[in-house]
């Protein structure tokens, strides 16, 4: 991704491996503040990923997968760090894809550094890919809502939901995207806003609750947004808020696609009744940065993620094809024989 520090713009990724060190681009912080946290061992990944230094599943699983590679360098117990790791965050599939193929490769006896590498190199190209497909369903003039932030923050480079927006942009296509806020810990105001203003694409940023309004008026022609986990029968799991929007999308016949690459898929799960869902911190809500909000003595409940029924889901853009949440099947015959 292209990112403008200062005067200088330098082509750079969420999260690289360097020297034996899980380096990451602090999400924490951004836009305002950048930096670039540095994780040495185990538990300093796992704290990066806990507290969402980093964030977004393809990136969750990235750094998971050098998070191996630097316990294999540092000789510690594969199956340890395995588990410190998988404690994390319950509910990014692409957590636990990473982490199994990385186990499995160092009890083969492979190369953990080459192995890593290689896993961040794909899921960028088939994110990339996903941008090659979703881009055929965007047309010139095109207004696009997406929620959180599934762009190249959250992936590495590309992103899921921003990846066919940037294709489409770089293609020449006048194109414009609503931003959601994305509360309490503000994706989208923060990071997608800032991913727009690095690739120069035309924005607003909305406040949660504008996204029925704007649809409502007909100036929305889309909408795309990322995925946590995808259950087999489609059923989508990502931010809060997800849900309603597409409620909403469905109720004024806006086309709702989700966008993610195979690592995104849980095949083990029937549907999104199955999918864990995390909760968090109630001070995300309490606070907005360190300033408190809400009155002393109240209390706030913080789930990160709902689960979005594949019935309000026209199609679910991977690197394979644009697939109909009743194609997963299909889709998994595909992938698997
Ligand atoms: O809690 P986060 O920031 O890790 O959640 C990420 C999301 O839910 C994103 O919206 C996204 O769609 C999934 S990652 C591409």
């Amino acid at each position: 991704m292209r990112v403008k520090i200062g005067e200088e713009i330098k082509e750079m990724r969420a999260v690289w491996f360097e020297d034996g060190v899980v380096k990451l681009i602090d999400q924490r912080r951004l836009p305002s503040e950048f930096e670039i946290f540095e994780a040495r061992t185990t538990e300093e990944v796992a704290y990066a990923i806990k507290e969402m230094v980093v964030r977004g599943a393809p990136a969750i699983g990235i750094t998971a997968a050098y998070g191996m590679a630097q316990a294999w360098l540092q000789k510690r117990n594969e199956d340890e760090a395995f588990e410190i790791l998988r404690n994390t965050r319950p509910t990014a599939h692409d957590l636990f894809y990473a982490l199994e193929k990385m186990k499995m490769a160092i009890k083969n006896g492979e190369d953990a550094v080459k192995i890593a590498e290689k896993y961040a190199e794909d899921i960028i190209g088939r994110c990339e890919k996903i941008g090659e497909h979703g881009e055929k369903l965007i047309k010139d003039g095109y207004r696009i809502l997406t929620h959180c932030n599934a762009g190249a923050l959250a992936v590495g480079d590309w992103g899921t939901a921003t990846a066919p927006i940037r294709k489409a942009h770089r293609k020449g296509k006048k194109i414009f995207v609503w931003v959601d806020e994305t509360r309490p810990r503000l994706q989208g105001a923060r990071l997608t806003a800032w991913e727009m203003v690095q690739e120069g694409i035309e924005h607003a940023i909305i406040a949660d609750n504008a996204a029925g309004f704007f649809m409502q008026r007909g100036e929305v022609d889309m909408v795309i947004v990322g995925a946590d986990r995808i259950a087999s029968n489609g059923d989508v799991a990502n931010k809060i808020g997800t849900y309603e929007k597409a409620i909403v999308a469905h109720e004024n016949d806006i086309p709702f696609y989700v966008a993610a690459p195979i690592s995104t898929f849980d095949f083990s799960l029937k549907s999104g009744d199955e999918i864990p869902i995390e909760e968090r911190r109630e001070e995300e809500v309490l606070f907005c940065r360190e300033c408190r909000i809400a009155p002393q003595g109240s209390h706030a409940r913080n789930p990160a993620f709902d689960v979005t029924p594949a019935g309000y889901i026209k199609g679910i853009i991977t690197e394979m094809g644009v697939y109909k949440p009743t194609e997963i099947g299909k889709l998994k015959r595909e992938i698997h024989g």
